[in-house]
């Protein structure tokens, strides 16, 4: 046999073009791709279909530990929910809490980690940045390829005042790490939500209003100053409208490596969704909240401009009907005490494909990109992932362009109780996937083993090496005259 498995009559996408080519696949690799003879152990007649590389979801909270509300997907479950949806390698958080070892908790983390049928990398998450951490123990972990480093600018117990986020700012570019940013005002969004709280507007449907658009600006544009004033490239995560996205605009066009993410439920979801009957709208809070359909076009024009280059779950999920989740703080409660985030690895390809390009707002590469590619290229995995190319992992997605499918819970696969999405009617869905040539989810079902997925350690990567240029002549990381 000249190859492990042979994938025939396919259109392969790439993050450029899409034309018609078999793709050979040999120990887990692309070995070539073009017009292909040749045997093979097993072949796929892929006609009709498109042979796109896995999706990299490079947002995405499993197996997170918590005081409070617990997350409902682990790596076996949420790997499982990636690998039903076409994600075929997900960036996960090693979430420090408060006085933790970083050490201790990525040691710790790589032990949840064993569970996974996908591929996975970790984000450090920080939240109490001291010397200890940033001096001792961030450049080995690092070193050892945990490359990005997520900080939060809200929420009590895990957010960092202006200081500390200049430390990790500074540490991050000692170590050669991209920052990655939650960017709310705290102040401001705090006090918000105790005013309408105060005025009993406690309902899931007050949320958006709690978080406005210009809590999120003035934060962006707060991180971005800060990284431009330290030299360090960054990514403001899930972006929610026009406003932050225009700020990174600015910064993109002065030159920063700024980069912006959002996610499928910005271009779907608006805030008026969360006035559901009862207590139904705790489904649809997460943070920064759903916009407006103005916010969504802007991001639809800023993802095409190239401006928003990623598309991320933002996956964390509790469960709806349960106290360790959106009811922890009763039906009754208020907004405020609801948990921020909600689940979406498995509809994040359907969905956006269905946005994306079966409606025309987006063309197949585009898709490519922004799922897949551009993820993979930020976080230093590229041309490993993100690609279908020889010397690539094969991870593969075969995708019906015309299949539709009703979204379900169940379809989704993950640990939760619901989907935002119950109901929508996607075009445009996964038939079979692969994780390194094994095939993990096929025909409606997941069939890969957990434990099929490897870690990926990440080396240092041209992409996020700093401009070298700051404010004044002085540069003051490395406490030199440049
Ligand atoms: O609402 C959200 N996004 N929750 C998850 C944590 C985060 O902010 O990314
Ligand atoms: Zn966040
Ligand atoms: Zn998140």
């Amino acid at each position: 046999m000249d190859y492990d498995l042979l994938i025939r009559g396919g259109t392969v996408v790439s993050a450029q073009d899409m034309a018609k080519a078999d793709v050979a696949i040999s120990g887990g690799q692309v070995v070539a791709v073009g017009a292909l003879g040749g045997s093979a152990r097993e072949v796929i007649d892929a006609s009709g279909m498109l042979v796109m590389p896995g999706g990299v979801d490079t947002h995405v909270h499993l197996a997170q530990r918590s005081r409070g509300p617990e997350m409902c997907d682990d790596f076996r479950t949420g790997s499982a929910s990636a690998a039903a949806g076409g994600t075929t390698t997900v960036v996960c958080f090693a979430w420090q809490g408060k006085g933790e070892s970083l050490a201790e908790v990525v040691k710790d983390y790589h032990q949840r980690a064993r569970q996974s049928m996908v591929d996975y990398a970790f984000h450090l998450t920080i939240t109490d940045a001291t010397p200890a951490v940033l001096d001792q123990e961030l450049p080995s972990l690092v070193e050892e390829g945990n490359r990005s480093i997520k900080i939060f600018m809200t929420y009590d117990g895990v957010r960092l005042d202006d200081a500390a986020v200049i430390r990790v700012l500074a540490a991050a570019r000692r170590n050669k790490a991209l920052v990655c940013v939650h960017a709310e005002h705290h102040d401001l969004i705090s006090w918000m939500g105790e005013q309408l709280v105060a005025a009993g507007l406690t309902a899931p449907k007050y949320h958006p209003w709690g978080k406005p658009m210009i809590a999120e600006r003035e934060a962006v544009n707060r991180i971005v100053a800060l990284a431009e004033a330290l030299d360090v490239p960054i990514q403001v995560f899930h972006v929610s409208g026009a406003q932050s996205a225009e700020e990174i605009a600015r910064a993109q066009a002065r030159g920063l490596k700024v980069w912006g993410e959002t996610c499928v439920h910005y271009l779907t979801l608006v805030a008026e969704d969360l006035d559901r009957p009862g207590f139904e709208g705790a489904k649809l809070v997460f943070g920064p909240p759903a916009r407006t359909k103005a916010d969504q076009e802007a991001l639809w024009d800023y993802m095409r401009r190239g401006i928003i280059e990623v598309i991320s779950s933002d996956h964390a999920p509790t469960r709806y009907d349960d106290p360790k989740g959106k009811k922890f703080a009763g039906e009754d409660g208020p907004f405020t005490q609801i948990p921020n985030g909600i689940p979406g690895l498995a509809a994040r390809l359907p969905v956006l494909f269905t946005e994306g390009v079966t409606k025309g707002r987006i063309d197949p590469p585009t898709f490519v990109r922004l799922v897949s590619t551009n993820p993979a290229k930020l976080v230093g995995l590229h041309p490993k992932k993100g690609a279908i190319a020889p010397s690539s992992d094969a991870d593969v997605v075969i995708w019906d362009p015309a299949k539709s499918v009703t979204l379900t819970n169940e379809r989704m696969h993950h640990g939760g109780d619901y989907t935002p999405y119950e109901g929508y009617q996607a075009t445009g869905y996964p038939v079979r996937v692969l994780v390194r040539g094994v095939t993990v989810f096929d025909d409606g079902k997941v069939v890969g083993k957990a434990g099929h997925g490897s870690y990926l350690p990440r080396a240092p990567y041209a992409k996020i090496t700093p401009l070298g240029r700051f404010p004044t002549p002085f540069n003051p990381v490395d406490r030199k005259i440049v």
